[in-house]
């Protein structure tokens, strides 16, 4: 479905990532594993055309900051040169990391405004789904996204992300911060995203533990370059993978 060879993004003279390849079937759940800095939101913003935005309207400013070489592949297109609001129309749905919403509006506006490309029918159904997902979300539904807590916000970020209609669906970080008893509820709610809709997922985290037993596949990246790649059983059983991103 995916398939990024020798990407390499610059800002500045800093290499953010350093000729990585990597590649994503149909209906998959791929990891991308690494600490600060590794380059996993740079990765994922890259793929979602943002990097590609920011680097456009830096050109504008005067400034030739960020270069980007590579190609990217999506269902058959080379998208390398997409800007990001035609990849969303294509299925390509990032939900950001420290989910961003919009604290000032209730949980259904955001829900709303997430999809403002879609017709009624498409956002009825798919906010539907998010509440069975989330019942939490569901009776919060008339309140202000910026009093929910943060696992809560997660959830949102997450709803925002559906009902954009994603094929592709990006997911940066969402465990950062919760507890574990917020990351096992929300690992669930991945796995029933693409068991029930059939979605194929990138998921990024800075720690292994809370999401190897959930994906298929899982890339280790480090300094923007790829170290590892294997199965998420081949990366458990890792004493590498153990040591580095098992945290204590
Ligand atoms: N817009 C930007 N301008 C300049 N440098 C940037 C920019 N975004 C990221 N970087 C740099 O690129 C490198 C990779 O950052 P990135 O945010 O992709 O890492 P990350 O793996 O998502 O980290 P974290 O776990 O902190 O979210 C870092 O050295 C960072 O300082
Ligand atoms: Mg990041």
């Amino acid at each position: 479905m995916l398939t990024v060879k020798n990407l390499m993004v610059f800002y500045e003279n800093a290499l953010a990532i350093n000729d990585l390849s990597l590649k994503v079937g149909e209906g998959e759940i791929v990891g991308v594993i690494g600490s600060n800095s590794a380059g996993k939101s740079t990765l994922l913003n890259t793929i979602a055309g943002l990097t590609l935005d920011l680097k456009i309207k830096e050109r504008r400013k005067g400034g030739e900051r960020i270069t980007l070489m590579g190609e990217i592949r999506y269902l058959g297109e080379d998208i390398v040169d997409m800007l990001a609001v035609h990849r969303v129309k294509r299925g390509i749905v990032l939900c950001r990391e420290r989910h961003p919403i919009f604290p000032e509006s209730d949980v259904m506006e955001n829900l709303r405004i997430a999809a403002y490309l879609h017709p009624k029918a498409h956002f009825r159904k798919m906010a539907d789904y998010t509440f069975d997902l989330f019942p939490q979300l569901k009776k919060y539904r008339r309140k202000r996204a910026g009093f929910l807590s943060g696992g809560e916000q997660q959830m949102l970020a997450i709803g925002m992300a559906l009902v954009a209609g994603p094929k592709l669906l990006l997911l940066d970080e969402p465990l950062l911060g919760l507890s574990p008893a917020m990351q096992t509820r929300l690992v669930g709610a991945i796995k029933d995203i693409r068991a029930t809709l059939g979605i194929t997922i990138v998921i990024s985290e800075q720690f292994a533990r809370p999401v190897l037993p959930m994906i298929d596949r899982g890339y280790v990246i480090e300094n923007g370059m790829l170290v590892l790649a294997g199965t998420g059983r081949e990366l458990m059983e890792n004493p590498e993978v153990k040591s580095a991103y098992f945290g204590v």
